[in-house]
């Protein structure tokens, strides 16, 4: 590129790619194939030792998923990606890297509530427990470390609640105690939040959402920071010790500031199989290329879309951090001034049956359980995703029976709010 430091929206288009060599193909090409033929058997031995970098099999490494990985990295800053099948495989992956049966880590108790699953459930199967902290208040993840602790865990964003964290403060908190703080920025994207900047030291999305863009493929990845020393407190084996299936290399020793990336490619995602397919390496990359282009609309739509339920009579509170008044929007100003993401809740006066009867009335929006498309969606949580608790549990979690969650989408923003009124008049 003819400048050092190009700009985000330049990195959307360009990061990673170049024109095919081969062809001159200047899309990145699908590489639909499984395998790749080796040089030698020189070429062979030397790629499945890690002494050369290289294609081997499309479950550990392929060449449309390493531009995608480079262009997340460069959009996020970090040194290096790992693209797998989906957000949750991603989570499952950091784990699997920095966790042994008996550890525990400590998460914000706001988080998507499939996250809140996987850690409570069916990590529970692999031994590792997790406790929960509020993101409001760094003290309750210190209160919860103990010396089996190897990491902490938050949403830079939180779904569905729509609230910012400060992940300065939390990064100081892990880093005093030697543990590396995992951000997953689903819900900001980098064009918002770039957590590494603000002492994160890994970053995870579900590409599904917003990097994806037009809710047509799943993916996710996990972004090296490259800045944790993962031997300091010999907490982290598989990066600080001999790896026997690797002739006895040290991955922190032999990859320095990428080993974080390396060892979940080369041990979590070749034994546990997560891969991303190339043709949905393709098309998130497709919809990165528009990345700051949309997220600033949906951030534009959403805010214009809260203003006006704000000033609706059957509006019984509206939580969007992007209003001036909203108790989260100091820290939407420090963290994401460009504006407060598209995701929010608020909540109808007439409860759950005018929730459900909100949600049946709407013609535009689609009724759904995904956020980040250029498509609006809504969700009532009481009568779907949250039904199985009691209202307490409902309310606890966000979800109470008058929560509405919306995923405001790139139309006009007239249009959005004329298929709100129309159905919030019939309730
Ligand atoms: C914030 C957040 N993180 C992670 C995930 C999981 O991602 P995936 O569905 O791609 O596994 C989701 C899914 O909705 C999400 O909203």
């Amino acid at each position: 590129m003819a400048t050092d430091n190009p700009g985000f929206a330049t990195l959307a288009v360009h990061a990673g790619a170049q024109p095919d060599p081969t062809t001159g193909a200047r899309a990145t090409p699908i590489y639909q194939t499984t395998s790749f033929v080796f040089n030698d058997a020189d070429h062979a031995a030397a790629l499945f030792g890690l002494q050369q970098f290289g294609n081997i099999y499309t479950r550990i490494m392929n060449p449309t998923q390493a531009v995608l990985e480079e262009r997340v990295a460069a959009l996020e800053g970090g040194t290096a990606a790992l693209a797998v099948a989906s957000g949750h495989s991603a989570q499952m992956l950091v784990f699997h890297t920095i966790m042994q049966p008996g550890d525990n880590f400590v998460a914000a108790r706001k988080l998507y509530g499939g996250s809140i699953n996987q850690f409570g459930h069916a990590f529970k199967n692999f031994g590792w427990q997790v406790r929960w902290a509020d993101p409001a208040d760094p003290g309750s993840f210190e209160s919860q470390i103990d010396d089996r602790t190897k990491g902490i865990f938050i949403e830079s964003l939180a779904n569905p609640g729509g609230t910012f964290v400060d992940i300065a403060a939390i990064a100081d908190v892990a880093h005093r105690h030697g543990l590396p703080l995992v951000v997953d920025n689903t819900m900001a994207s980098p064009y918002l939040v770039r957590p590494l900047e603000h002492g994160a030291d890994i970053v995870v999305h579900s590409l599904t959402k917003f990097l994806g863009g037009h809710g047509n493929s799943m993916g996710g990845i996990v972004v090296d920071g490259g800045t944790f020393d993962w031997s300091a407190f010999g907490k982290y084996p598989m990066l600080s010790e001999p790896r026997p299936e690797y002739a006895g290399v040290v991955l922190q020793q032999t990859f320095g500031n990428i080993a974080f990336a390396i060892a979940c490619r080369v041990i979590g995602l070749r034994d546990l199989g997560p891969s991303i397919s190339p043709f949905n390496a393709f098309m998130i990359l497709t919809g990165i290329e528009t990345l700051p282009l949309r997220m600033q609309r949906h951030c534009d739509n959403a805010l214009a879309v809260a203003k006006w339920l704000k000033g609706q009579d059957k509006v019984a509170w509206v939580n969007y951090a992007g209003l001036d008044d909203d108790p989260n929007n100091a820290l939407q100003k420090r963290y994401s001034p460009k504006g407060a993401g598209a995701v929010f809740t608020f909540g109808l006066k007439g409860g759950y049956e005018a929730g459900k009867a909100f949600v049946e009335g709407l013609q535009m929006f689609s009724h759904l359980a995904n956020i980040g498309d250029t498509r609006s969606l809504v969700i009532h949580p009481a009568s779907t995703t949250h039904r199985q608790l009691s209202e307490e549990q409902q309310v606890a979690a966000g979800a109470g029976p008058d929560v509405v969650r919306l995923s405001i989408g790139i139309e006009d923003a007239a249009d959005i709010i004329a298929d709100l009124e129309q159905s919030l008049a019939k309730i």
